[in-house]
């Protein structure tokens, strides 16, 4: 479809297309050179020791719990609003996702007190996700998690560029995890990174992403192995110098993006306010600095879901739903708690939320055309 405002735009230059093409002259594809030089310039940007690419999020999250030790029967509390991969990630560990509810309308992240009301014995690790780009409370469920000796994952799919109390989000965790799927704020296609700033995780994770083998192609390639031993049961979930080398200049390009996000999140506020204003729009105060991924709206009662994409659809404007909760999905049914899952405030922003076009490049007359495409559509139900 071609739609007269998308969701999201890919971003590719000829700074990208370079890259690539220097990729192919070198005749080196597998993780080798540019795979370093994007980790340190991760490193570099996050100004955190330890950055391993990975083929995507999801990988990186998995490599987290594994680094971490989750075993079979530990409980990993998180969020039920997320891309169903943040709780997949915990399964493929054998561990077990237990969902706590998110703070409520205006902010949808985790709440650390519905955190602390699912912490048992059994408890090992919280797993935030920074909604949209806004950071969760991360200095309350940092205490939460030192006064029951918990580790701390951040799933940072969506807050890269983001920071708390100047503390950039990748600090606030034992591991963090990012997504340079297509969507996201800065993309390799697929790609993921995984960051820590302890050495004993980084080694673990460093395994982990190579079959467990001590030394790799690309070292063995430099003349600085010869062989290998395997100490791990490992996974391949190694990037490509391809992908490696559009991360470093997507990197290059992602504050100024960040930005423009930002220019285009307060645009949508003030013209929202103006012109549909029944339409709710959470993270109208937030803590920290947002990456502001995506553009989240509540719809006012009596406008339909379903009526409302079919009605912006019409309009040329795609939109999207983040997210169904995962602990509505048929796979996740027998993971309730006896009682069942206890989310209302999940549920109620769930049953309403619909997320809005949102990439750099939008302009104020793009906005205001989605702000009064909405207030028809909300008329229309009086
Ligand atoms: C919050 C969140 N976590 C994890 C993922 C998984 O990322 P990937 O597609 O890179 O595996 C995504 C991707 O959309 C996401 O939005």
């Amino acid at each position: 479809m071609n739609w007269k405002v998308p969701l999201a735009e890919v971003q590719l230059g000829e700074e990208e297309r370079q890259a690539v093409l220097s990729v192919m002259d070198s005749g080196w594809l597998t993780m080798g050179s540019r795979t370093e030089a994007f980790e340190q310039a991760f490193s570099q940007f996050l100004q955190i020791p330890y950055s391993f690419a990975v083929t995507n999020c999801t990988a990186a999250l998995h490599l987290a719990c594994l680094a971490l030790n989750l075993r079979p029967g530990d409980e990993v509390i998180l969020p039920s609003l997320t891309f169903v991969a943040t709780a997949n990630a915990v399964r493929y560990a054998g561990a077990v996702p237990v969902f706590a509810d998110i703070c409520g309308d205006d902010d949808l992240t985790l709440s650390p007190a519905e955190i602390e009301r699912r912490i048992t014995p059994r408890t090992r690790a919280i797993l935030v996700m920074h909604y949209a780009g806004y950071p969760c409370d991360m200095e309350a469920i940092q205490q939460l998690a030192q006064r029951h000796r918990l580790a701390v994952i951040e799933d940072a799919a969506h807050a890269v560029g983001a920071s708390l109390n100047d503390i950039p989000i990748g600090h606030w965790s034992d591991i963090a995890c990012y997504s340079f799927f297509s969507n996201k704020n800065m993309t390799t296609g697929e790609g993921g990174m995984v960051v820590t700033r302890n050495p004993e995780l980084a080694e673990r994770i460093r395994l982990l992403r190579s079959h467990g083998m001590t030394t790799l192609t690309w070292d063995r390639h430099r003349g600085h192995a010869h062989t290998y031993d395997v100490v791990a049961v490992g996974y391949n979930y190694r990037i490509d110098e391809i992908r490696s080398a559009i991360g470093i200049e997507q990197l290059k390009k992602l504050p100024a993006w960040n930005l423009q996000r930002q220019t285009a999140v307060e645009t949508y506020h003030a013209v929202c306010q103006e012109i549909c204003p029944d339409l709710h729009l959470p993270f109208r105060e937030f803590r920290g600095k947002s990456a502001y991924h995506v553009q989240p709206a509540l719809l006012p009662p009596g406008v339909e879901k379903a009526e409302f994409f079919a009605s912006m659809k019409a309009a040329g404007i795609q939109t999207s739903f983040h997210y169904p909760p995962i602990h509505q999905f048929s796979v996740y049914q027998d993971m309730a708690p006896p009682g069942g899952f206890d989310l209302p405030q999940t549920e109620h922003v769930a049953a309403r939320e619909v997320t809005l076009p949102l990439y750099p490049a939008m302009t104020r007359d793009t906005i205001r055309y989605i702000a009064e495409t909405i207030q028809e559509i909300i008329q229309s139900k009086r």
